[in-house]
């Protein structure tokens, strides 16, 4: 059975860092609260379920964080400051470009004085540096803020302060629900304290229904906001029903449906009076173009508007 949210806020500890968060986010939302910039919360990542209080088995999803890595990166190019809540050691915008390389083939080691010099190899270094520059410049400017999460009860409560603590930007804020948020995990009055053993034979483990916190986050916590969230499908013939459904019982701004096997190349944009498809050709893939740079400008327009609905430029 669904618990309602209150419910499970009140039963699902407090993470112990979340007090830190908080000051950070108090800190970040401060510096923006009289000027007009834009802020973007990008969730990223999936959450574990753990199955026991000290967790040695958990269950988790497929998401990489690419998604919100990346549209992070084009939001900041559009001049947002961004929250970036993401699940720990998933993707990470700038050092995204460098994972599946081998770091320290990335290096050069020479000496000079008799002492150890680093620098990076040739073939890499105007990719490091283009990614260097664009990240320096971004937290030397305040504009990017990186909180993680690992466990579902960790990202709902993150979730929750990051989005109280934005509340006072109103309508400059997008809320960009990316991350792949489990719909099930085991209470934690529920579960085992210690590692599952097996010699009782296998395990009956009652998995319960996360509550829909898109309720409370849209109706509650962030009313003024511009609010995006994300429907994942495997089943094409259901994507675009159960994206009008979402938008219809939260009533937010915008659903972005994708597919799990083509979310790289294709995505639809669901708003309340129309749909339409962002996609890239094979060449444009090949040739290293990102389908949310298409999106973020899309959304970035999108949010003008609703900022600002009789500017038609
Ligand atoms: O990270 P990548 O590998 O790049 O993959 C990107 C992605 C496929 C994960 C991303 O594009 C995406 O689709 N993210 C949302 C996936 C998802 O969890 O969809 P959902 O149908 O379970 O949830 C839909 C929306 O409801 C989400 O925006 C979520 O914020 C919200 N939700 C989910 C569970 C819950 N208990 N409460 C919620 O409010």
């Amino acid at each position: 059975m669904e618990s309602n949210w209150e419910e499970f806020y009140a039963n699902q500890p407090k993470p112990s860092d979340l007090e830190t968060s908080t000051k950070l986010l108090d800190n970040f939302v401060k510096r923006y609260s009289s000027d007009d910039t834009k802020i973007a919360l990008v969730t990223s990542g999936g959450t574990t379920v753990p199955l026991e209080h000290n967790t040695v088995r958990f269950v988790d999803n497929f998401s990489a964080g690419t998604r919100g890595a990346i549209s992070t990166e084009y939001f900041l190019k559009h001049g947002y400051a961004v929250i970036f809540m993401y699940r720990a050691k998933s993707l990470e915008p700038f050092s995204r470009h460098f994972t599946g390389q081998k770091f320290l083939d990335m290096l050069d080691l020479t000496q000079k004085d008799g002492r150890p010099q680093l620098t990076v190899c040739d073939k890499y270094s105007s990719s490091v540096a283009e990614a260097l520059v664009k990240y320096k410049s971004a937290i030397r400017e305040g504009k990017l803020l990186q909180l993680s999460f690992t466990t579902l009860s960790e990202y709902l409560w993150l979730l929750r302060a990051a989005s109280q603590a934005v509340a006072p930007l109103k309508k400059r804020v997008v809320l960009y629900l990316a991350a792949a948020v489990s719909d099930f995990y085991v209470p934690s009055n529920e579960m085992s304290v210690h590692k599952i053993g097996s010699t009782i034979g296998a395990p009956k483990i009652a998995l319960h229904l996360v509550p829909k916190i898109l309720k409370p986050l849209v109706s509650l916590w962030v009313p003024e906001a511009f609010v995006v969230s994300f429907k994942l499908e495997t089943d094409e013939n259901l994507l675009i029903s159960k994206a009008r459904a979402s938008l219809n019982t939260y009533n937010h701004k915008l659903v972005i449906a994708n597919m799990l096997q083509t979310r790289k190349q294709k995505v639809t944009m669901v708003d309340k009076d129309k749909d339409y498809v962002l996609s890239l050709t094979k060449d444009q893939m090949d040739q290293g173009e990102e389908i949310e740079s298409s999106i973020i400008t899309d959304l970035v327009k999108r949010h003008q508007n609703f900022l600002s609905p009789n500017d038609s430029s």
